[in-house]
């Protein structure tokens, strides 16, 4: 059954009625540019063709129900506050509240959601979640959210609601990704580039490899780096670690006395001049050649940032070993997926290297498939 069914017929069990209509919003694969959002740097997403699919209609008392095919039981809700729907509802929950917070009126509604984006694996389940609750209230309830403020209601809703202080990448790809293309996004002004990323015609693939490894600290340690980032910033009196250029490194890195704030400065300033790398590469038609830039990034998350275990640096070595062009770790860290960029009938090969290799290590198997960029969150 495709997802659009699955949300259909829980739609249809939850309720016993049929939805107004099915809203889609995509996870992503952040191509380059880790870790930098929260600075008011750069990224360089896309979106996956998985997608969660929100069955939505109307609501017959003025209150909010969600369910799901993991969780068939609705979840009911009024108008809340921050922390009084907990769980998973709190990512719908947030949403209507941070709609609510931003001055608009969004239906009352009932919801059923499925989903083929894999939870916890790095692929942005939740802003899928977030940006397809959010698309489909904005447009039942014809409200006039312009699409470039779309993602920082979303991300409000993760940040105040849920709590998690996330940056603007996942739901920005989630809502503003075209299939396609790769989003060139400016984390500071929201500006965007749609770069196109037509790796087929170039004889290429990006084989993304889920490293199924058990994800562990990932909050703490992401509040961790988060405040390193901002300590660093006051110490060198700029706004954000956006403001100090490559060129400018050795001289902050030579104010900064302590050596775990120098390596993570060290990660941001380097991996910003990176997506532009990678994004003048890719306007100039360059697919290939950005491959060294993606390994360098690994490198730097790994040396620097310290967000790789050791599934997913296994996965990047055995990769390249098979002949990737470039290979790093995607998403937040401390496991999730790593991306290859790979001639396109290298996909098999590639996958089963890393395959072998992980046996050789005793780790869980990986899963591996190829990643097409899809478009961004709407109406199905
Ligand atoms: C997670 C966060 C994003 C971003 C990435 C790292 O996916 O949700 O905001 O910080 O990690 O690039």
């Amino acid at each position: 059954m495709s997802t659009a069914s699955e949300a259909l017929a829980a739609f249809t069990a939850a309720y016993g009625t049929e939805p107004a209509g099915l809203w889609a919003a995509p996870g992503r694969v952040n191509l380059i540019g880790e870790h930098t959002d929260y600075n008011d740097g750069f990224v360089l997403p896309f979106a996956l063709p998985q997608r969660t699919v929100a069955a939505v209609g109307p609501s017959p008392d003025g209150t909010w129900s969600v369910s799901s095919t993991l969780a068939p039981e609705p979840v009911t809700f009024g108008v809340t506050e921050p922390g009084e729907v907990t769980g998973w509802g709190a990512y719908v929950a947030g949403v209507v509240w941070a709609l609510r917070d931003a001055g608009f009126e969004p239906p009352a509604v009932r919801i059923a959601i499925a989903s083929e984006v894999p939870l916890g694996s790095g692929l942005s389940s939740s802003a899928a979640l977030e940006s397809a609750v959010l698309t489909a209230l904005i447009d039942l309830g014809g409200l006039d959210v312009p699409l470039e403020r779309r993602p920082a209601i979303a991300q409000r809703a993760e940040n105040l609601y849920v709590g998690a202080p996330t940056g603007i990448l996942d739901q920005s790809a989630s809502i503003r990704c075209e299939a396609g293309r790769a989003l060139f996004l400016d984390c500071r002004s929201y500006a965007i580039e749609q770069i196109p990323f037509d790796l087929a015609a170039a004889g290429l693939a990006i084989l993304v490899i889920n490293s199924n490894a058990p994800h562990q600290h990932v909050d703490g340690e992401y509040g961790a780096r988060r405040k390193s980032c901002e300590e660093s910033a006051a110490i060198l009196g700029v706004p954000a670690l956006r403001d100090v250029g490559v060129d400018e490194l050795p001289a902050a890195l030579d104010r900064l006395g302590d050596d775990v704030l120098r390596k993570r400065t060290r990660h941001i300033v380097t991996e910003n001049q990176r997506v532009l790398d990678t994004v003048a590469l890719l306007r100039a038609g360059k697919v290939r050649e950005i491959g060294p830039l993606l390994t360098a990034s690994h490198d730097s998350m790994r040396d620097d940032f310290e967000i790789t275990v050791a599934q997913v640096d296994v996965a990047v070595q055995a990769a390249l070993a098979a002949g990737a062009y470039g290979a790093r770790m995607t998403g937040g860290g401390f496991g999730g997926c790593v991306l290859a960029l790979i001639d396109a009938d290298r996909a098999e090969v590639t996958a089963d290297a890393v395959a072998a290799a992980y046996t050789e290590h005793g780790f869980t198997a990986p899963t591996s498939w190829v990643a097409v960029a899809g478009p961004g969150a709407g109406k199905i």
